[in-house]
């Protein structure tokens, strides 16, 4: 089985090419290798590599830039799979595709099924709403994998952040009206390799939308609480948390309140279910500790 990756360097690719599969052939594709802003090398690389499954890890990220560059986020986060999915179902490869909790508006108060009306509040959400689409329309053998709060000892997000401003600030403001759950890269690619290793078997699943994050659920100052207490734990930095309101910490992107995202399907289709949130934060900073005593 050889497995494409679209991404190299994100969060989630880089899991992807750390993590052990045993069986597959698996390799990751960045630019300008494969820059999907360029078709053609996207479509050399499929020719090249001749994949049997493809899973799209690269994506336009920026929540709050892409406000101000829709186009940008359009063509990564909808144009990009589309052609990800065309190739793919030109040789019959299934594709997995990851979105995001950010296609909710966030008004329920319970956690989003798989069928809840989507409705995303910002420029990102929306571009990941119609990638989704495509992906859905263009290749059959799609799964398309909501995802949410991606950290990894690696790359741009919470954690790392966190820890950066704690070592020169003692306090800081967190908000704690908004929740999800963070979920761990190396988490997403185990999940993302049961998936793969249940297809190769040939037994069958369905096709279509499912639920990926962490079992549990908080706030970002709960998140951010328990990255400090881990990091005080083993001697890191670490800084009060000032819980303050999604209207005290103004965004150009409006995020939704409840992210929560029900993993029950894919637990029940494809008996793949994530560890709780705070087993991936635990693992998160043990290993950036671990690499700040090292360097
Ligand atoms: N991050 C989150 O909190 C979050 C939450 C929910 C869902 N998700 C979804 O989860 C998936 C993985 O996210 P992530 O956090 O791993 O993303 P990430 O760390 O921001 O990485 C994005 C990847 O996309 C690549 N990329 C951007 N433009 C590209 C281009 N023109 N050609 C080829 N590659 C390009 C980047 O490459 P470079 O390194 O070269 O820039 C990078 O490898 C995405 O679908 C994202 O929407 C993420």
């Amino acid at each position: 089985m050889r497995i494409l990756v679209a991404g190299s360097a994100g969060q989630v690719a880089r899991a992807l090419a750390e993590s052990s599969h045993p069986g597959f052939t698996l390799k990751t594709f960045g630019r300008p290798e494969l820059d999907l802003e360029k078709p053609e090398t996207v479509k050399a690389a499929f020719n090249a590599f001749q994949p049997d499954i493809v899973i799209n890890a690269a994506a336009y990220t920026a929540v709050d830039k892409a406000e101000s560059e829709p186009e940008a986020a359009m063509r990564l986060n909808a144009d990009a799979p589309a052609l990800l999915a065309k190739l793919s179902a030109a040789s019959g490869a299934p594709i997995l595709h990851l979105s995001t909790d950010y296609v909710f508006a966030g008004d329920k108060t319970s956690p989003f099924v798989e069928t809840d009306p989507v409705d995303p509040a910002g420029a990102y959400g929306r571009s990941k709403l119609e990638g989704e689409r495509r992906v859905a329309a263009t290749n059959p053998k799609h799964l398309v994998l909501r995802t949410s709060w991606v950290h990894a000892p690696y790359g741009s997000n919470f954690v790392r952040t966190m820890l950066r401003l704690a070592e020169t600030r003692p306090e800081l403001g967190v908000v704690a009206d908004q929740q999800g759950a963070p979920t761990y890269a190396p988490d997403i690619a185990d999940g993302l390799l049961q998936i793969v290793a249940r297809i190769a078997s040939g037994s069958s699943a369905p096709w279509g939308v499912y639920h990926m994050a962490s079992g549990g659920s908080c706030v970002w100052a709960d998140f951010a609480e328990y990255v400090f207490a881990r990091s005080a734990a083993e001697g890191g930095a670490s800084a009060k948390v000032n819980r303050i309101t999604t209207d005290e910490y103004p965004t150009p992107a409006r995020r939704p309140a409840n992210s929560r995202l029900d993993c029950g399907k894919l637990r029940s289709d494809y008996g793949v279910a994530l560890p709780d949130w705070r087993s991936g934060v635990d693992r998160c900073v043990a290993r950036l500790l671990e690499q700040r005593r090292v360097t």
